[in-house]
């Protein structure tokens, strides 16, 4: 039966923003999220600009991409910048030891990353190497990137093709230094924090990220919240990891698609905990960061399954389908719950790796239905966030798992328009949504609408388009809309007032 849900949502009292940070993406040297997907090199039959393929490059440029976090992950905390500059021909090769053993030429070293950013229209999130790095080579990496004037570095940066210091808009100290960053404790990699921290000068704004915690430990949050400050100790923000799963199948498998609805509800059920993550730190935040100084940064999250068949081991490789963009769309809808301390986030990961936007093989690319959700959520980026409420929302139960039927946000755009987003969790059954609008008067609304036949729906080389989004129309009702939302689907549109 179709589910008859309630949403309130008072345009009259704007919210935080929603920073366009939020939707930032992430390029790990990690299988071919860079190497193949991204980077095919500048003598490549494959059209590309200096080295970056063009129709990988004019895709995400359509999502607005604000940021793009490089080059790890646990690889960055292997990665020595030096081994990345100067003539490709003559640059090392080492092993990539992380992710499948591979050889690691550094053909993409600093300056291709930043060619690739500036190409997307993206700012840089460059993670430092605390595993296996010294203070030192942090510190030069730092002011190689942003130094201005005639600096023996910036003269190299100079003498390498780039005379202007880079814009280095994040700079994350370390990654995950719980697990493979150094299986740290809290209190030893806060020290380590400070120290380097202490020693680094950037030549421009630069925030400064500390590697948090994951899941629903609050610990890292709760003791770097206190202890990563200090006599020119600079610190922004503490990242966040977590990956969603959708557990295990009767099988034993955690597949991509294929599923039944069982492993459906679960995974949604799963990345829901993002609320309750987030919250549980910010509780901690609120507690000793009360001016809110400290950002509380996802710059890790989506879904992890079991690798595609066929697929090297390490390479993190998976189908991406319609349940990905319900992932996605929800998780959204969580951040901008959150955009006081939610400010920025990166997707893991931006190619081919994960939870990906653009799925290459060889010459060909294929956009996924989370590249989809990311197109229709753009006009949130830095728009101000609106109050919403559920007034009404029945559950959608399956097995031992009960999720809400519906998720909702909503916000002003930069262009000035009411934008409301919304997620029907149930794929049996449609919501008919009721919408009360204060604070302006509701003429109708359009956009469009994510959703397929199948649960599993994905795009391949041979059908890309299965699943894109298809446009969308809601009636005006006593000021409000009335929408009615197919089931499992996503649907983003403008108020028209
Ligand atoms: O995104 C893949 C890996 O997951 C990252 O390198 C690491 O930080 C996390 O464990």
């Amino acid at each position: 039966a179709t589910a008859q849900v309630g949403v309130t949502i008072d345009a009259g009292k704007p919210g935080p923003v929603i920073s366009r940070y939020v939707y930032g993406q992430f390029a790990e040297h990690l299988g071919t999220g860079i190497y193949g997907g991204l980077w095919v090199g500048p003598d490549s039959t494959i059209p590309n600009t200096r080295g970056w393929r063009n129709d990988v490059v004019a895709a995400l440029k359509a999502l607005h991409v604000p940021l793009v976090r490089w080059p790890g992950g646990c690889f960055a905390d292997q990665y020595h910048w030096r081994d990345g500059i100067g003539p490709r021909a003559q640059r090392p090769v080492r092993i990539n030891t992380n992710w499948g053993g591979v050889d690691e030429d550094n053909a993409v070293g600093t300056h291709e990353f930043f060619d690739l950013v500036e190409q997307l229209g993206a700012d840089a999130y460059v993670n430092g190497n605390l595993g296996t790095g010294t203070v030192r080579e942090m510190s030069e990496w730092i002011e190689y990137m942003t130094a201005d004037g005639t600096s023996s570095l910036a003269r190299l940066r100079a003498r390498n093709g780039h005379p202007a210091p880079y814009k280095v808009a994040f700079f994350g100290i370390g990654n995950e230094a719980w697990g493979c960053g150094g299986n740290m404790r809290p209190e030893q990699y806060a020290d380590a924090y400070r120290r380097y921290a202490t020693f680094l000068h950037p030549g421009g704004d630069t925030q400064f990220i500390a590697a948090g915690g994951h899941d629903e430990d609050t610990s890292w949050t709760d003791y770097l919240s206190q202890h990563i400050g200090g006599w020119g100790v600079r610190a922004h923000g503490i990242s966040f990891h977590y990956y969603t799963s959708p557990g295990a199948d009767k099988n034993g498998k955690y597949g991509a698609a294929g599923f039944d609805e069982s492993r459906w509800i679960h995974t949604l059920s799963e990345t829901r905990r993002m609320e309750g993550f987030i919250a549980a730190n910010v509780a901690k935040l609120d507690a000793h960061d009360p001016q809110k100084k400290l950002m509380f940064a996802v710059d890790e999250w989506g879904t992890w399954y079991d690798a595609e068949e066929g697929s090297r081991p390490g390479f993190l490789q998976q189908q991406n389908s319609l349940r990905d963009a319900l992932v996605a769309a929800l998780n959204f809808n969580i951040f901008h719950a959150h955009a006081d301390r939610v400010r920025m986030t990166s997707i893991a990961q931006m190619v081919n790796v994960l939870q990906a936007m653009v799925r290459t093989d060889g010459a060909r690319m294929v956009l996924t239905p989370t590249y989809h959700v990311f197109r229709m959520y753009v006009p949130f980026q830095d728009a101000v966030s609106v109050p919403v409420t559920l007034a009404h929302n029945p559950l959608y139960t399956f097995g031992t798992d009960a999720i809400p039927a519906v998720s909702a946000s909503a916000a002003r755009g930069k262009d000035g328009k009411l934008y409301l987003a919304l997620v029907n969790t149930n794929p049996r059954a449609a919501a008919d949504v009721t919408v009360d609008v204060s604070g302006t008067a509701a003429r109708g609304a359009a956009g469009s609408v994510l959703t397929a036949a199948a649960m599993d729906a994905h795009n391949t080389f041979a059908a890309p388009d299965a699943v894109r989004p298809a446009p969308f129309q809601a009636a005006a009702r006593d000021g409000g809309l009335v929408l009615s939302l197919p089931a499992k689907s996503v649907v983003v549109v403008t108020v028209q007032e």
